[in-house]
């Protein structure tokens, strides 16, 4: 038999409910595809809310010494408080263990309704880099001896006249960083025969960041590859090659994805962008219930939704379980078990097309009926068999 331990933690708010669904879904699923031959050993790590209860840390050293040589976790959304209090743990995840891709497929499925007219239309890979931008997390409060230092510094050595009471955040961006998110964006798109890829970025504002992340993914696809991705001009000048490489600036994508989602298919983009568009594009095909993700390094991933712990609706049955089932879906393909996935994913197309579905999609789907998060489990485990 082939085992393989997978870590999970359960997550703050919606975590819990919809980690509950989550892994007895994928255990049905594996059971399923693959009777005794393959077995999945389940291991709880501790973080959040229910770590700090137990251990008085959000984030306790156990967890990441058991993270430090894993290569698989499940998570659920992880609580931040906004302006003060602890920093996000799921930034400090990504950056401990430089889980520098994330990766957030969006596809539609059939029968959810959704605020664009072809939903259908959107098939996209959102790569969106993990670790830099926003989330390096360099920032100082307005007023504070280390912002008004900073400004200072910038006004008297570096000719930039900025007010001294600004709070002030870096905006780092590297070579290394967009080379490595902009590579494995390439290698997805050849190795599952996608048609492009699309830089996002707004260079024509910040073109030392934005603009030099757009810079270096060409260089990268023209050095490592050049047999298989191609500019749009040289298609213009007749070359053949399965993958288009492109680039749009980030509030024209806005709008080429809701009007022409047919056209986009990889995306690879600097964190704060894809953080953007990998919600906006998750609501046009029915909303964050339905949008799976992958926080990926070199050596670890950890599969999350993309949504967070959602307090309005937490403790109430209510949350739609499909994102992190579909990141299960992920996992169960990233380690070869693309039986197991796929039954997973038929499964939630079923209850779709039979109209039962959790309230988010009920609320918008014409004579559907609600189930609660634990239901919806219960039925998917029950459609495969
Ligand atoms: P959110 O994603 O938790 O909720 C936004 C809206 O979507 C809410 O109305 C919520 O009810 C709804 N929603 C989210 N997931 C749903 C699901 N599975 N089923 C049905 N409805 C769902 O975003 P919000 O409110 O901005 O963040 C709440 C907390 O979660 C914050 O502390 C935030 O920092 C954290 N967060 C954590 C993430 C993570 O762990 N990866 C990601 C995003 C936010």
């Amino acid at each position: 038999m082939e085992k393989k331990v997978v870590y999970f933690i359960e997550g703050d708010g919606i975590g819990a409910e919809v980690t509950a669904v989550a892994l007895p879904v994928i255990e049905a699923a594996v059971r399923k595809a693959y009777g005794e031959e393959k077995r999945l050993e389940w291991r709880e790590l501790l973080a959040g809310d229910k770590a700090y209860k137990e251990t008085g840390e959000y984030l306790p050293q156990a967890t990441l010494d058991a993270l430090k040589q894993a290569d698989l976790a499940i998570k659920g959304p992880l609580t931040t408080p906004v302006g003060a209090g602890i920093r996000s743990l799921n930034v400090t995840l990504r950056q401990t263990f430089d889980l520098y891709a994330c990766i957030r497929p969006i596809r539609y499925f059939k029968g959810v309704d959704s605020p664009v007219k072809r939903p259908e239309l959107t098939d996209m890979v959102v790569f969106r880099e993990n670790t830099e931008d926003v989330y390096a997390g360099v920032e100082w409060s307005a007023n504070s001896k280390e912002a008004v230092r900073l400004l200072e510094f910038l006004r008297d050595e570096m000719g930039a006249d900025l007010d001294l009471s600004c709070g002030v955040g870096i905006k780092p961006i590297s070579e290394k960083g967009s080379k490595r998110l902009v590579r494995r964006a390439l290698a997805f798109a050849v190795a599952e025969g996608r048609k492009s890829v699309t830089l996002v970025h707004k260079g024509n504002i910040m073109k030392f960041t934005e603009g030099a992340f757009r810079s270096w993914g060409y260089d990268l696809a023209k050095e490592e590859f050049s047999d298989a991705v191609m500019t749009a001009d040289e298609a213009k000048a007749g070359a053949k090659k399965p993958v288009l490489i492109n680039d749009v600036i980030a509030d024209a994508m806005f709008q080429q994805v809701l009007l022409y989602p047919g056209r986009y298919d990889v995306i690879a983009t600097t964190n704060l962008n894809g953080d953007y568009i990998s919600d906006a594009l998750a609501a046009q095909v029915g909303g964050l219930g339905m949008a799976p993700g992958v926080n990926m390094g070199d050596s670890l991933a950890i599969y999350e939704a993309t949504h967070g712990a959602a307090p309005d609706i937490a403790g109430q049955d209510k949350a739609n379980p499909s994102s992190l089932v579909l990141s299960g879906a992920m996992m169960l393909r990233h380690m070869g078990w693309g039986e197991a996935a796929d039954l997973m994913e038929s499964a939630v197309e079923q209850a779709i097309a039979d109209k039962k579905v959790t309230c988010d999609l009920a609320l918008q789907m014409e004579g559907a009926s609600e189930v609660g998060c634990k239901a919806f489990g219960e039925l998917l485990v029950a459609k495969m068999g």
